[in-house]
């Protein structure tokens, strides 16, 4: 029986540094110090050197960012980019992408201005730069960091080679509510997973060496608890406990900057009333002070000037506090280029502000080696090489989720199809459409590349697949829906045409699904632009008549394989109870259609796990399973309604069960996974041994078996529960995983260390402690895991 310690990066480097430095007190650490080159007295020699040179315009100029390219967001500023890179008022430009066009502008930086600084050249690389990935959400599913590592790295190696030494990414954002459109962005609702796909990310961009021609620089982004939009709106006010920001939604960031993150990106929104943009307590206390964090802060798109709409100044006042609380650079906002000088002149604000600023932004520049090659040198064109799309293929198939996949009378499980597979009819407006498959974010990728389910099923079937579109992906939708998704124009790569008739192809799809033994749908939502940014809904059903469609098909009585396409958690109730098989398979990018072919018919075996927990209905978002408990818990589902007072005043809904549909961490597998009684190395740890260091102090172990009849991969779930903290804690919370490949039969034992890392929660005084209580201790296959075990801390 092959033993597998699951032991985090995060702690072998703890542990590392701990050897080296003795075990400290937890509340006395010295400042961190996460990237060793930004804090290295080479990199900053030369920086100093540079800064006492510059003019107080030419410091202010490495403050301001421009998109010489597309626009990102509203507003753009039509400048003469060319004749600010020249007088040296400039330091970063975005979204201008490519050899020529990079080197462009880098050699009037270099040969055209006074002190030759090379401009910063950022970009928007969100699941790959020119192959595209699934999206990150998706990576997510996969509950594996090594994806997210390795999807990390071949965007630098292509935004690299594209002249781009700087990703707008990670998006470590929480993200709890599917309302809100970024949640595709993000790694989902719980910060135990993100903050390894934090750690994932950073480290495949970053290489541990911005210098690297195949690394670059992070920005992580939003910070802060951006995910936290009151009511799933973007850009909407955030409002939470600062236990709550801490202990969840800061987790992932502090995670990105630990592992080195060369820069964050400052969020929209305002937390607790004031704007992340100007919030000292973000930014300077935590982000600096208790993080350590060495690097810049971009303001996300025109963040800075929209503080004037926050209501807290002026613009002068605004950049003011902004600079102050440590935003150093101002993107496509043009207010730290026209007031900070002015400000400083007149002693409103101190040059050292400025120098700090400009220091941290020139300790990027050195790092990434930009002094000293600032050119790109000449690569062939992007062309889909057969390497990276067998690389996006095999990380797709990672990603994808199977909720359901009940046996059907007369057939058994409708999957895996393989010999199954008669005539297979494939209905959906997502079948054979390239232009989704890349998904939102995608914004170098470029769809001609992409396989689509109908191409790839054609290949293995031949003439045995039928084909109907069924509806248009957003007919029979709201005309003012329409105009929104369409903004770019009416015509155009985005448009999302309706298709007049749905009745006549309704009818067309159900005649075609009589005709087949089995009928698989592709059914979603719009990626571009319905999902991402400013893509908010109210509703999340499938847009259009695709649910009509459903429908029309499952009444045909054949038996139906939902295929759902889309980057945020649907409502997928009517579905779930009529549909025998459901796989979620998100978008997965530039081989979406060989990957999804390769899960149905079983040459993969499914095995991601949910990231979000998808809702039986809208209003019960923001829905996670983290929840914090309740002096009433309800107990049952809606069938059992209240018998009497006593079950009649319970947290409960009127008309709706409190559960997920299905809850984070679930998937199934085309085999089954048993699991033993977790067993926990020593059952009983003194308090002050946890709170000395943050080595681990025990560790749980599991057997998990493979009891069907194929090889599978079984994501192995950790969760505790404080059962009696000074500030109560939520009621399960993830604290470990493991992927396990395991061969029929085949028994793994799975083992977690424990310490101060996973038992940690903020307490009243806002710090992190560990106090005397018991722990419950979970180990299965999802939240739901009912195989429990203790650890008692004295
Ligand atoms: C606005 C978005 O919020 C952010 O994620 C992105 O990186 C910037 N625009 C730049 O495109």
């Amino acid at each position: 029986m092959k033993t597998s310690l699951v032991c985090p990066h995060r702690i072998l480097a703890l542990l590392l540094t701990f050897a080296a430095i003795g075990s400290l007190p937890v509340y006395a650490q010295s400042k961190p110090v996460p990237n060793a080159q930004l804090a290295s007295k080479q990199v900053n020699a030369r920086v100093d050197a540079l800064l006492r040179q510059m003019t107080l315009e030419e410091k202010v100029g490495q403050l301001a960012q421009f998109s010489a390219g597309y626009a990102t967001g509203p507003d753009a500023s039509n400048v003469r980019y060319d004749t600010l890179a020249a007088n040296g008022q400039v330091g970063s430009l975005l979204n201008v992408v490519g050899v020529e066009a990079t080197n462009h502008y880098q050699h009037i930086a270099m040969e055209k201005s006074r002190l030759k600084i090379p401009l910063l050249f950022g970009q928007d690389v969100i699941h790959g730069h020119r192959t595209t990935f699934p999206v990150p959400l998706a990576l997510a599913a996969s509950f594996d960091p090594a994806v997210a590592e390795l999807v990390a790295h071949y965007g630098a190696t292509e935004a690299r080679a594209d002249g781009i030494p700087w990703v707008f990414s990670p998006m470590v954002d929480i993200a709890r509510d599917p309302r809100w459109g970024r949640i595709v962005e993000s790694a989902g609702e719980d910060p135990y997973l993100g903050s390894a796909m934090a750690r994932a990310w950073v480290k495949g961009y970053q290489q541990d060496d911005l210098s690297k021609p195949d690394s670059v620089a992070v920005c992580v982004k939003h910070y802060a608890a951006y995910g936290g939009a009151i009511a799933g709106r973007d850009y909407n006010a955030v409002d939470m406990g600062e236990i709550t920001l801490r202990q969840v939604y800061l987790e992932p960031y502090r995670a990105a900057v630990e592992a080195g993150a060369a820069t964050l990106m400052s969020s929209f929104n305002s937390i607790n009333g004031i704007p992340a943009s100007a919030n000292p307590l973000t930014l300077t206390q935590i982000l600096r002070k208790e993080w350590g964090f060495d690097g810049f802060v971009d303001s996300d798109w025109g963040a800075v000037g929209e503080l004037v709409n926050h209501s807290i100044g002026d613009g002068e006042t605004v950049a003011r506090k902004a600079l102050e609380a440590g935003v150093e650079m101002d993107m496509e906002g043009n207010l730290f280029g026209t007031v900070i000088a002015a400000q400083v002149r007149a002693g409103k604000i101190p040059e050292s502000v400025v120098d700090e600023a400009v220091r941290r932004i020139l300790r990027v520049k050195f790092a990434l080696g930009l002094f000293d090659h600032p050119y790109t040198p000449d690569s062939p064109a992007y062309d889909a090489t057969p390497e990276r799309r067998a690389a996006a293929r095999k990380v797709a198939g990672e990603t994808f989720v199977l909720p359901k996949n009940d046996p059907v009378e007369g057939v058994g499980a409708l999957l895996p199809l393989a010999a199954k597979a008669k005539k297979v009819a494939l209905i959906g407006p997502l079948a054979d459409n390239k232009n989704e498959m890349l998904g939102a974010w995608a914004v170098t990728g470029d769809p001609k590349y992409a396989v689509t389910l109908k191409t790839a099923l054609a290949e293995r079937l031949g003439d045995r697949l039928l084909y109907a579109q069924g509806c248009g992906l957003l007919s029979g939708e709201d005309a003012n829906v329409l105009k929104r998704v369409n903004f770019n124009g009416p015509v155009g790569a985005n448009q999302k045409e309706a298709v007049p008739d749905d009745a006549k192809t309704i009818a067309e799809a159900v005649a075609t699904a009589k005709k087949a033994d089995v009928a698989i749908l592709a059914l979603g939502e719009p990626a571009n632009w319905m999902e991402g940014e400013a893509s908010s809904r109210v509703n999340l059903g499938f847009t259009g008549s695709q649910e009509q469609l459903l429908e029309a098909v499952v009444a045909t009585g054949k038996p139906v394989i939902l295929v759902v396409l889309a980057g945020r958690p649907l409502e997928l109730k009517w579905a779930a109870s009529h549909v025998p098989a459901i796989l979620e398979a998100w978008s997965p990018g530039v081989e979406a259609g060989h990957a999804v072919a390769d899960a149905l018919f079983g040459d993969v075996n499914p095995s991601g796990k949910l990231p979000v927990s998808l809702p039986r209905a809208v209003g019960q978002e923001p829905l996670y399973y983290a929840q914090l408990p309740t002096g009433r818990p309800a107990h049952g589902d809606l069938s059992h309604m209240p018998q009497s007072a006593d079950e009649k005043f319970m947290s409960r809904y009127m008309d709706e069960d409190n559960s997920a549909l299905f809850p984070f961490g679930w998937g199934l597998s085309y085999t089954r996974f048993s699991y033993s009684q977790p067993t926990i190395g020593r059952a009983q740890v003194p308090v002050r041994e946890v709170l000395a260091s943050h080595a681990p102090v025990t560790q749980v172990g599991v057997d998990v078996k493979n009891t069907g009849s194929v090889a599978g991969t079984e994501v192995v779930q950790l969760y505790i529960r404080n059962t009696a903290a000074s500030v109560e804690q939520p009621v399960r919370e993830l604290k470990g995983f493991a992927r396990v490949t395991l061969a029929p039969g085949e028994t793994q034992h799975v083992v977690f260390p424990l310490g101060f890392d996973e038992l940690n929660f903020y307490n009243a005084e806002i710090k992190r402690t560990v106090e005397p209580t018991t722990y419950k201790i979970w180990v299965g296959g999802s939240s739901l895991a009912t195989a429990e075990s203790s650890l008692q801390v004295e």
